[in-house]
C-alpha cells in the first residue's frame, strides 16, 4: 500500500473515533474545531452547520481555508439555496460552465454546476462527468481568470469509488528537482479548454489534439497565492498542454516529467464520501481527480464555483 493510501485508511479511521467522541451535535460549538487531513493539504472542519454560520465561525473557516487549501465539512443537510449562501461568503459566484451535455444545473440555481452519472426519465443525463475517471486538473483553468474555489456537496454516493482526490501544488513545487525547478523558471503553460476532465469535448467547440492550435489561455507555471504569497505550480490539465516558446517535443518532455511528481507519495489524499459532505478545493493552490465508479450505481453532486478575483500572477 502506498503512501497516499495510508493517509487515506488512517484519515478514515480518525474520522469514525471523533464521530463516537463527539456525541450529539445539537449545540455546535461557537468555534469550529480544525483538524489537518495530511501535513501538506486539506483540514476537516468540525462542529459547524453550513446553513448557520455566525461571522466569528466564519472567520475561522477562513484561515483554515487559507493555511490548509481544501476543507471538508462532513454531515451536513443543505437545501442548494443554503450551498449557494454559504459559497457565496467566499466571493461571487460563477454560472455552472459548460460541459459535454451543455449548461447542467439545478433547477433555479444556474450557479448549481450538477455532477452526476444518473439519467432522468427521458433517458437523458440530469449532469456532467459520467461514471469514468476524472483525470487531475484544476477547475476551468482555460480561462483568462479562472474560478478561485469550487465546493462540492454530496446528494448521492455510489457503495464505492468516486472518491475524489486532492493534490498539494504547493507539496509539489516544493518536492521538484533542482534541475526541473530550473527548467521552468519565467515558463508558461498554454491550458486547453477543448475537453473537460472526463475527456469529454466542451459542447460548441472544435475538436483538436494539436496543443498549439487548440483554445486556451497561457498561464505562469509558477504562480504567487494572491492571498497567501505563497507559490504554487500551476498545471491545469495534462491533454494538450504547451509550454510556451518550446518546440512541442521539448515541451512535451518537460511536461511529462512535471506531471509525474504530481503522483508522488504524501502529496495528496484521497476523499471516500459519505452523503451530506462537502469538500471545497482551492483552484490557485490544488489539483482534484476523481476514480471512476461503477455505471449502474448513483453519484449525485451539486458544486459552486468562487469566481477569480484575479489572473494567475507568476511567483518565485
Ligand atoms: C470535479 O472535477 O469538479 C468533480 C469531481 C468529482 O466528481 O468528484
Amino acid at each position: 500500500m502506498s503512501m497516499v493510501e495510508n493517509t487515506s485508511v488512517s484519515f478514515a479511521q480518525s474520522q469514525s473515533q471523533t464521530q463516537a467522541q463527539s456525541g450529539s451535535r445539537a449545540k455546535p460549538p461557537a468555534v469550529p474545531g480544525i483538524r489537518p487531513i495530511t501535513p501538506v493539504v486539506g483540514a476537516e472542519v468540525t462542529g459547524v452547520d453550513l446553513a448557520e454560520v455566525t461571522d466569528e465561525a466564519f472567520a475561522q473557516i477562513q484561515r483554515a481555508w487559507l493555511a490548509h487549501s481544501a476543507l471538508l465539512f462532513r454531515d451536513q443537510s443543505l437545501s442548494d439555496a443554503d450551498l449557494v449562501a454559504f459559497s457565496r461568503r467566499f466571493g461571487t459566484l460563477d454560472q455552472a460552465p459548460v460541459n459535454e451535455n451543455g449548461r447542467m444545473t439545478a433547477a433555479a440555481f444556474p450557479e448549481i454546476y450538477v455532477v452526476s452519472n444518473i439519467k432522468g426519465a427521458d433517458g437523458k443525463p440530469i449532469g456532467s462527468l459520467g461514471a469514468g475517471e476524472a483525470v487531475w486538473h484544476t477547475d476551468m483553468s482555460y480561462l483568462p481568470v479562472p474560478p478561485d474555489a469550487s465546493l462540492l456537496y454530496s446528494k448521492e454516493v455510489p457503495p464505492e469509488g468516486g472518491d475524489t482526490w486532492i493534490v498539494s501544488m504547493e507539496a509539489a513545487l516544493a518536492a521538484l528537482p533542482a534541475d526541473l525547478s530550473a527548467a521552468i523558471v519565467g515558463r508558461s503553460i498554454k491550458h486547453d479548454g477543448t475537453y473537460n476532465s472526463g475527456g469529454y469535448l466542451r459542447e460548441g467547440l472544435r475538436a483538436s489534439d494539436n496543443p498549439m492550435d487548440s483554445v486556451g489561455t497561457p498561464h505562469p507555471i509558477v504562480c504567487a497565492h494572491p492571498e497567501t504569497g505563497r507559490p504554487t505550480l500551476y498545471l491545469g490539465r495534462r491533454r494538450n498542454a504547451y509550454v510556451i516558446g518550446l518546440p512541442v517535443v521539448e515541451s512535451e518532455a518537460l511536461l511529462d516529467r512535471l506531471w509525474a511528481v504530481i503522483d508522488q507519495p504524501g502529496l495528496s489524499f484521497a476523499h471516500r464520501w459519505r452523503v451530506g459532505d462537502v469538500l471545497m478545493w482551492d483552484n490557485r493552490s490544488t489539483m482534484h481527480r476523481r476514480d471512476p465508479f461503477d455505471p449502474e450505481s448513483r453519484r449525485l453532486m451539486h458544486r459552486t464555483q468562487i469566481g477569480g478575483k484575479v489572473a494567475p500572477q507568476p511567483g518565485a
